[in-house]
């Protein structure tokens, strides 16, 4: 009967503080609301966490998947998460540790292997044609410095919108990117509790080849944050300042992050864009990809649902009419036009239901969502709705286009 009795090691989930972007990815796919942040970190509750792995594909960098081996009550807690600048080093577990069954050291692999719910509505796979992204090439301790190379009002001077199309340059540096993806910002100066201010997320605006074709340059579409969610008066930090940067001021740049919201990279395939605000960052990209090799006879259909509330707070109103029509299909859903009905991407989708039917039937199409979180809803309700007026049905088509990488998510 003196035989140690074995300790239970839990196989503990943690967020890698330092590669962390803070982009609220993983608190929204998590289906047991594990994790959870303050102003510094995001972290997970070891107490609610089953390691089901919902949260892994869709984040950006890869921070999300991080592992302890640690004995179960020796856990660490949501207070030492959150008080972290890196991970901590992995420990020796004691001799007589042993892994419980049931609640095993492996539990997040098993559980993995079990879930079966879709915890996000878009895709964790990008299309199969895709072209490999490079990830985290540039980290927090690691940034790279970037050059503004141009800032302009894309939005009307009168509209309290006011969004910047912002180029910057990396000089000599590599910075290899892919439309849909995104890099991070590092604003100057510190927190309130004299913390360096995390990096911002933003999506590139620009195609791989550049802003500029062959130029090592990118852009961002940023818009100016003066009030909360509320709509009480707030600055928002990272996007004042991208705003009131002048040409030539360097800024700290980390990242590309992303490897799903990708597009097809094989030809005719057809992209279905629905998008709101700085939200058409990433569909401007796509487009513009598209644009510069319309003589190769490559490129599929081009759909574009974009939501704004009138058109002179619609960001690039100008360029995005002056593409031909043969080449994209514009429709704008604006909300506060003087003199026109309320309208959503949404309401666009259903008035062009048999044209879209037509392209969600057609395995060539992607689909890309990106801009206001309540969209979300609003878009999948509308799909599901043109899909079943030709008697088809959804939650399958649903699924085939999750599986297959073609429809994509980014809202916030
Ligand atoms: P609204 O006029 O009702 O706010 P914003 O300018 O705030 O970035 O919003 C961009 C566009 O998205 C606006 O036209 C806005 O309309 C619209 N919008 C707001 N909520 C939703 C929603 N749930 N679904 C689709 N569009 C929305």
């Amino acid at each position: 009967m003196n035989a140690a009795l074995p300790v239970d090691v839990l196989k503990q989930h943690l967020i890698d503080p330092e590669i962390c972007i803070r982009c609220n990815t993983c608190e929204e796919t998590c289906p047991v609301d594990a994790i959870t942040h303050d102003s510094n970190n995001y972290v997970v509750d070891p107490d609610i966490c089953n390691g089901c792995m919902a949260c892994v594909p869709p984040c950006p960098t890869g921070s999300i998947d991080n592992w302890r081996l640690v004995v179960r009550a020796d856990a660490y807690t949501l207070a030492d998460q959150l008080g972290w600048d890196e991970l901590p080093r992995e420990q020796a577990l004691p001799e007589m540790a042993s892994v419980a069954p049931g609640a095993a050291a492996d539990s997040a692999t098993e559980s993995a292997a079990a879930a079966v719910v879709p915890a996000t509505p878009g895709a964790s796979v990008p299309p199969w044609s895709a072209a490999h992204p490079y990830v985290n090439l540039y980290t927090h301790k690691t940034p790279v410095t970037a050059t503004v190379v141009g800032n302009y009002r894309v939005t009307g001077a009168d509209t309290d919108s006011d969004i910047h199309h912002i180029v910057l340059d990396f000089g000599d540096l590599p910075f290899p990117v892919l439309e849909g993806q995104s890099i991070g910002i590092l604003p100057p100066g510190a927190d309130a509790q004299g913390r360096p201010h995390h990096a911002r997320q933003y999506s590139l605006a620009s195609p791989r080849d550049g802003e500029r074709a062959g130029y090592n340059n990118l852009s961002l579409t940023v818009k100016r944050v003066t009030e909360d969610h509320l709509g009480q008066p707030a600055q928002g930090v990272c996007s004042n300042y991208l705003c009131d940067l002048a040409k030539n001021d360097t800024v700290q740049v980390i990242g590309p992050f992303g490897h799903t919201f990708l597009m097809p990279n094989h030809p005719r395939a057809n992209l279905v864009m629905i998008c709101t605000g700085t939200g058409s960052a990433p569909m401007r990209a796509m487009t513009e990809r598209c644009r510069r090799r319309i003589d190769s006879g490559e490129n599929g259909r081009l759909m574009l649902f974009f939501g704004a509330r009138t058109e002179r707070e619609l960001p690039y109103f100008g360029p995005l009419m002056k593409l031909p029509r043969d080449f994209i299909d514009i429709n704008l859903a604006l909300s506060r036009e003087a003199g026109l009905p309320k309208r959503y991407v949404q309401d666009l989708i259903r008035e062009r239901a048999a044209d879209v039917r037509a392209l969600l039937a057609d395995r060539n199409t992607c689909i890309y969502v990106c801009g206001l979180k309540g969209m979300e809803v609003g878009v999948l309700d509308a799909l599901r709705d043109v899909t079943m007026q030709s008697g088809q049905d959804w939650t399958i088509l649903h699924e085939v286009l999750r599986r297959e990488g073609r429809l994509h998510f980014e809202t916030y």
